[in-house]
């Protein structure tokens, strides 16, 4: 049976019981993460700590054993015979079990802490060719920079377009595109990349500040601004970045074709040196072997 972990003690998942008085689940009062196991090798743990330390910290939710992550993290992967392969790691802390009342608990209760690794392989069909995505009002409160797991929001929005058949749905906020319900949006025109800046309208993902980073390093110009929805329409190239997906084109959001409604030149540039910059962290990290899959 698949193990996870729960509170400092690796068990079988039919084994890991909570209480109904958690606060995670009765206000969504916890915040979570999902890193990257490349069958050898986490991709950019360090970028997912400084995150989760940072979500943690605008929470006010203390996890003392938050430097034993990356070790749970592996240790799963072990337990459940994922080490070859690609997989995901989810980890949750919530602000404990108490008696509900929206303050606090005073004296404060212990986190209670979840973590689990499942196989998930990357999707290359889906960077071949493309995806259409809808296009709606954002629906979210005004920190979305905390990864808190109340996401009916973007669960709500993310599963009218899945009803239409579409893969996304990207979000405007005041007449501008934010991001994604799971992932940051990119936009390409005349070679120059834009995408939203780092604010409390979106989640600042850890593959964008890789793609970011790797502009830089490659002279591809970038600008963090947001792009206005009026603007869709004479953009170029779209693509969405997260981790379980990496850089995934997108051919139409709403009623527009983007382009030629086929994966733009520089999105595919993007695609192949964020593939190149995995096998260097598993070069430099000790990976035996990076699959694409299961
Ligand atoms: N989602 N924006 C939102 C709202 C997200 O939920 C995510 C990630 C991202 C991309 O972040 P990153 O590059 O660090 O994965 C942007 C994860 C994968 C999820 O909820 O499953």
């Amino acid at each position: 049976m698949e193990n996870v972990y729960l509170n400092g003690r690796f068990v079988p998942h039919d084994n890991a019981w909570i209480s109904p008085d958690d606060r995670g689940f009765l206000f969504g009062d916890s915040v979570y993460e999902v890193v990257r196991w490349y069958g050898g090798f986490f991709f950019d743990m360090e970028g997912h700590m400084t995150r989760l330390r940072r979500s943690l910290s605008e929470t006010r939710i203390t996890w003392h054993e938050i430097d034993a992550f990356p070790e749970v993290a592996r240790e799963l992967i072990s337990r459940n015979s994922l080490d070859d392969g690609c997989s995901l790691v989810y980890l949750q802390v919530t602000r404990g079990a108490a008696p509900r009342t929206h303050a606090f608990p005073e004296p404060p209760v212990k986190p209670t802490v979840y973590a689990f690794a499942r196989r998930q392989s990357l999707d290359t069909l889906i960077w071949e060719r493309g995806i259409i995505i809808d296009l709606v009002p954002d629906p979210r409160w005004n920190r979305c920079d905390i990864k808190s797991t109340a996401l009916l929001a973007n669960i709500l929005s993310y599963q009218a377009a899945h009803d239409h058949g579409l893969a996304e749905v990207c979000f405007i906020r005041d007449g501008f595109i934010t991001e994604c319900a799971h992932s940051n949006i990119f936009f390409v025109r005349n070679e120059t990349l834009y995408t939203h800046p780092e604010s409390g309208n979106i989640l600042s993902g850890i593959t964008r500040k890789n793609v970011v980073a790797l502009a830089a390093d490659n002279n591809i110009s970038l600008v963090e601004e947001a792009v206005s929805a009026d603007m869709i329409s004479y953009m170029h190239e779209a693509f969405l970045t997260n981790t379980s997906g990496e850089v995934v084109p997108v051919t139409k959001i709403g009623d527009i074709v983007i382009g030629e409604g086929t994966p733009g030149e520089i999105t595919k540039k993007v695609q192949t040196l964020f593939r190149a910059k995995i096998e260097a962290w598993g070069r430099e990290h000790g990976a035996r072997s990076m699959g694409q899959g299961a």
